[in-house]
């Protein structure tokens, strides 16, 4: 097959959705319908179990599940599927922001009885942003939920998309007795059991047939005609290129766990779901199909075994082909690297290939060359935008607990930095460094991380600091600019790319800052 053809049949894409509304679920039916696993149960679920927080056992299995789990890919029709993994814990959302960033497309999963909530809300307005084609499923409609209506309206405005039904629900919970598929144009009975792999078709030709009563019953077919008139009225068509733009949002209803209406969802999937996408660098506009290589770092995953310091670097390749042996610009040194042990990732194994296409995962074995964000290319000079840093959470003073260690200590936080565990903030007033997450988990990770793959140990102490404004002089460096570093400095700090942060301590504090140096800008993401 030539390297156009193997590109153009890649669909790379995440499932996002609030914990519990079967985000795992519905991966694990999905591998099952492309045959890469054979029972359901062997997908294992990354998330952290509600009150374990502060299991450092949890802790190490979520990571030991996330490296298994972080691509799982297989061949469906034809099509090469690669589902990237994330995270569902909000502790960990910046991890999922980031995996975004090498994502063509995503489906979103939506719990049919609590609607969206707070994490779906935070990922969508991501994939918005980046204007990430995005496909809703609907899931556990076996149970009593919302009703589908006042579902998509809520989808609507919560998320601010603009949906498009393509299946719609006969009944729900009790009562569910299939959907009606506006896409294909046929009836799915649902059987309620989720043993069977596929369910039972109808093609209905005219919804206005008796066939319909006798299939569904009265009540069910005349609901289902009134429904469906007014999706006609309400929706406009479906239109791929809206969609693929961003600007249009297919729904489908199903059940994950009983494998309903999965098998629409990938039918429909691999049809309209884009190829790999064009991707913006610094430099210029980079196509999937030139033939040379480019990719970039998106996740660094460490090591299991403390004795291996080497870690696992996730790239997406954006164009070309990667090929095994042979020496690629690391753009950041200006060096040439080869990687004599590319991993792929086939559902839940990893093995070394020989070539990878754009669209694919690579992921390749560093020992701290990398950093999130870092390009290879076969000798052009390009930086890939779009890895961004969102101001954390909470924050804390790091301290030294063993001053025999600090080389391990700062080593440490260096690589666990670079893997995107947290971020990095040196105060300009003492030199002091501050470690900012977007949850408390991490703390906990990082010092068991630190005392047990670089034997240092370390403490923390609260800081009150409201956000991490990024500073942006808005141009040149003018008076009111000087006299702001002057009067902030004990609020000023550097992150790891040596940008300007400006630590602020309440909301309000910022605003007065925001009113008395009109020309500077302040961000919360260090991309602007
Ligand atoms: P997540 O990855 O998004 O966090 O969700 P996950 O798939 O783990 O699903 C969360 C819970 O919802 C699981 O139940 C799962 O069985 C259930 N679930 C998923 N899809 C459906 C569906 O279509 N209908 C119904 N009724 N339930 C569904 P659990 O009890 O938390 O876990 P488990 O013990 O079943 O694994």
């Amino acid at each position: 097959m030539s390297f156009i053809k193997e590109i153009q049949r890649r669909r790379t894409f995440g499932i996002i959705s609030h914990p519990d509304a079967g985000k795992t679920t519905l991966t694990e039916k999905l591998l099952l319908f492309g045959g890469a696993i054979q029972e359901a149960g062997a997908v294992k679920s990354n998330k952290i179990k509600k009150g374990a927080t502060s299991d450092f056992m949890e802790i190490e299995r979520q990571r030991g599940i996330s490296v298994a789990t972080s691509v799982l890919a297989f061949e469906y029709e034809g099509t090469k599927i690669n589902i990237l993994d994330t995270p569902g814990h909000k502790d960990f959302a910046e991890d999922t922001f980031r995996t975004l960033t090498a994502v063509d497309s995503v489906i979103v999963v939506i719990d049919v009885a609590k609607g969206v909530e707070e994490q779906t809300e935070k990922l969508v307005e991501v994939c918005r942003m980046r204007n990430i084609p995005i496909i809703v499923f609907i899931n556990k409609l076996d149970r009593e939920g919302k009703d589908a209506f006042d579902l998509l309206d809520e989808v609507e405005q919560k998320l601010g998309l603009k949906v498009v039904p393509l299946s719609f629900p006969i009944g729900m919970g009790y009562d569910f007795k299939g959907i009606y598929n506006i896409w294909e144009k046929n009836i799915n009975l649902f059987s309620g059991d989720s043993r069977k792999n596929i369910e039972e078709t109808i093609e209905i030709s005219d919804l206005e047939s008796s066939e319909l009563n006798k299939i569904v019953g009265d009540k069910a077919a005349i609901a289902l005609r009134e429904n469906l008139e007014l999706v006609d009225g309400i929706y406009p068509e479906f239109d791929k290129q809206a969609y693929l733009d961003g600007h249009q949002q297919p729904v489908f209803f199903g059940s994950a766990l009983n494998n309903f209406g999965v098998r629409e969802l990938l039918d429909c999937f691999v049809q309209i779901a884009p190829q790999p996408r064009p991707k913006q660098s610094e430099e210029r506009l980079v196509n999937p199909d030139e033939d040379k290589f480019t990719g970039f770092v998106f996740k660094i995953h460490a090591n299991m075994d403390p004795n291996h310091r080497d870690r696992l670097a996730f790239v997406k390749i954006v164009s070309g082909v990667f090929k095994r042996n042979t020496p690629y610009l690391h753009v950041r040194h200006g060096k040439k690297l080869k990687f004599s042990s590319p991993n792929a990732f086939f559902a839940e194994k990893k093995e070394i290939v020989d070539i990878s296409y754009a669209g694919d995962i690579v992921g390749l074995h560093d020992t701290g060359n990398f950093k999130i964000g870092d390009t290879l290319t076969e000798g052009e000079v390009i930086n890939y935008k779009g890895v961004p840093s969102f101001s954390p959470e909470h924050f804390r003073y790091i301290n030294n607990a063993d001053p025999l260690k600090s080389k391990q200590l700062f080593k440490g936080i260096d690589q666990l930095m670079d893997e995107g565990v947290a971020q990095l903030f040196t105060l300009e007033l003492n030199g002091r460094k501050v470690i900012g997450t977007v949850g408390a988990l991490q703390y906990e990770v990082i010092q068991y991380r630190l005392e047990h793959e670089y034997g240092a140990k370390c403490t923390y102490e609260n800081l009150n600091v409201y956000k991490a404004c990024w500073v942006d002089p808005k141009g040149s460096k003018t008076d009111e600019y000087k006299e702001f570093i002057r009067v902030k400095q004990r609020y000023l700090a550097m992150d790891k790319q040596n940008q300007l942060v400006f630590l602020a301590d309440s909301a309000f504090s910022l605003q007065m800052t925001e009113q008395k140096y009109p020309s500077i800008k302040f961000h919360f993401t260090s991309e602007f």
